[in-house]
């Protein structure tokens, strides 16, 4: 995991301003890349990809911003406040060209679609201006800022998915991986920014993801997330409405690719994020069933528990038909771990309203949720239609409602499984001490135990001894490698 392992394995802006690091390239051509990425778990697989282009063409990528020759942020325009953090960022580094001029800063990602040039012409805060489907072309956009220009490359793809590029691994950590299976999304509700930062839906062939996961089992990786905005949609050689595109090419739904992953190897465990309660059928349910390797933990966004706001937020559900998807992973599923997404104070929620979404809560009881204050976005369907009309008094005071009932449910949760056993792959050493590992179990929650002569990668099993509301401590009772 890239983050402090104490931190929940996250999909959203919380992972902010990491810097990224990997091995020397061979064929160095003498210039050094500092990346830096925000946002979704999709952001960060990006800049591998990134990494990846560069590094082919002989760039060397450095952990020291100073030592840089080019400067690159992958952005997030999810929340205002993602992209307050990155303007600021760009701005110290656009200090630097005062002692560096020959230093390229160029803005990557989410933000670069959604403003295009404004960071660049109005703002004069960055040389080059790259969208997510474009990254093919940054060795030459490069080089075009090198030759005095100012480089420009914000066109959206409906099939670029980078399914030949290799990414280069930069999280240090070797255990566990991201691997992009869809790109872009097709779902167009009202709050969100991604469909036009992303494009349009597509999924990757079914065989550059086997192929890179067998990859990863080469280089010692024992865990994947197979990552999309909403995996459930996933289909190779399937249209929308389900008829086959290329007779002589096999189709594949989200639940066989599911399994054709975790075949791959019955060692490595297989994650996924986001999955969509409108798409999440039994068959994704049942075939996580099926499999050992695949692990029991479901992230299902709710955002709100109120049907009428749902329908305003065109999430294409109601209140019920999430509980029925929540029973049902409760039925295919009963050891699994849920967790959700919620939005406070989004246009015209009424106090009844709030009501329902802790009510909700209630009824799940999820064992982690991101709860986040609507935040409105230019462009998207609910600026254009409604009014954000709830004072941010108010979004704060629910919000603070919304986390002192999860803090509750999750305190509790963690609680009851004291006493139990689980495995944990052992991720990393424990940023407060080096005497103590930590890693996950197959529900996603983070544990951490004392060191003893455990390795990274290695999977033991940890006695649950203790808790806080956000960590299981445990100690070892054998390791099975
Ligand atoms: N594809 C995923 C979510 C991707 S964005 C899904 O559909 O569930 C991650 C989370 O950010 C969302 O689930 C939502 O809770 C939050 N989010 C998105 N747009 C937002 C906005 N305008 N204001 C506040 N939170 C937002
Ligand atoms: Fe945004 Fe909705 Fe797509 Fe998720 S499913 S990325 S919230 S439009
Ligand atoms: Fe942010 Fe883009 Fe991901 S807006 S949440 S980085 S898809």
């Amino acid at each position: 995991m890239i983050e402090n392992i104490l931190n929940q394995k996250n999909i959203d802006e919380d992972r902010q301003g990491e810097a990224l690091f990997n091995p020397a390239s061979l064929k160095n051509n003498g210039k050094k890349l500092f990346l830096e990425s925000y946002g979704c778990a999709m952001n960060f697989a990006d800049s591998e990809i990134v990494a990846a282009v560069l590094i082919e063409k002989g760039y060397v990528t450095t952990q020291d911003e100073s030592e840089a020759d080019v400067i690159l942020v992958n952005t997030c325009a999810i929340r205002d406040n993602a992209e307050v953090r990155v303007r600021k960022r760009l701005t110290e580094f656009r200090k630097r060209k005062v002692t560096k001029p020959w230093l390229i800063v160029g803005v990557l990602g989410c933000m670069a679609e959604r403003i295009k040039t404004q960071l660049l012409d109005e703002e004069k805060l960055v040389d080059l201006v790259v969208g997510p489907d474009a990254y093919r072309d940054l060795p030459n956009l490069v080089e075009e800022v090198s030759g005095g220009q100012k480089a420009v490359n914000v066109l959206l793809s409906r099939e670029e998915t980078y399914a030949d590029i290799t990414p280069v691994r930069l999280d240090q950590n070797g255990v566990t991986a991201f691997v992009s299976i869809t790109r872009g999304c097709d779902n167009m509700c009202s709050f969100c920014v991604v469909p036009f930062t992303r494009g349009r839906e597509r999924s990757r062939d079914y065989k550059s993801i086997v192929k890179e996961v067998q990859v990863l089992i080469e280089q010692g990786y024992k865990e994947v997330t197979l990552l999309g905005q909403n995996v459930d949609s996933y289909r190779w050689n399937l249209t929308k409405k389900g008829e086959i595109e290329n007779l002589e090419d096999e189709t594949v739904n989200f639940a066989q690719l599911l399994e054709k992953v975790a075949l791959v190897d019955a060692n490595l465990r297989v994650r996924f994020s986001t999955s969509h309660p409108k798409d999440l059928g039994d068959d994704v349910l049942e075939t996580m069933a099926k499999y050992d390797n695949i692990c029991k933990h479901v992230h299902l966004p709710v955002q709100s528990g109120s049907s009428a706001v749902l329908e305003r937020m065109n999430r294409g559900y109601s209140r019920e038909w999430y509980l029925n998807r929540i029973a049902a992973i409760k039925r295919i599923l009963p050891t699994s771990s849920i967790t959700t997404d919620i939005i406070i104070g989004f246009c015209g929620e009424t106090e009844e309203e709030h009501q329902e979404t802790l009510s909700l809560m209630d009824e799940v009881q999820f064992d982690f949720a991101y709860m986040y204050k609507y935040s409105e976005r230019p462009k998207t369907l609910a600026e254009r239609k409604f009014q954000d009309d709830i004072p941010e008094s108010v979004k704060q005071r629910r919000l603070e409602e919304v986390i002192e009932k999860q803090h509750f449910y999750g305190l509790q949760k963690n609680q009851s499984s004291i006493g139990d056993i689980c495995e944990v792959l052992v991720e990393n050493v424990s940023k407060k001490s080096q005497d103590e590992m930590g890693g996950r179990n197959t529900q996603n929650k983070v544990i951490i135990f004392p060191r003893m002569n455990v390795q990274k990668g290695e999977f033991t099993q940890v006695k649950i001894t203790n808790c806080t509301k956000a960590t299981l401590i445990g100690e070892i009772i054998s390791t099975n490698n």
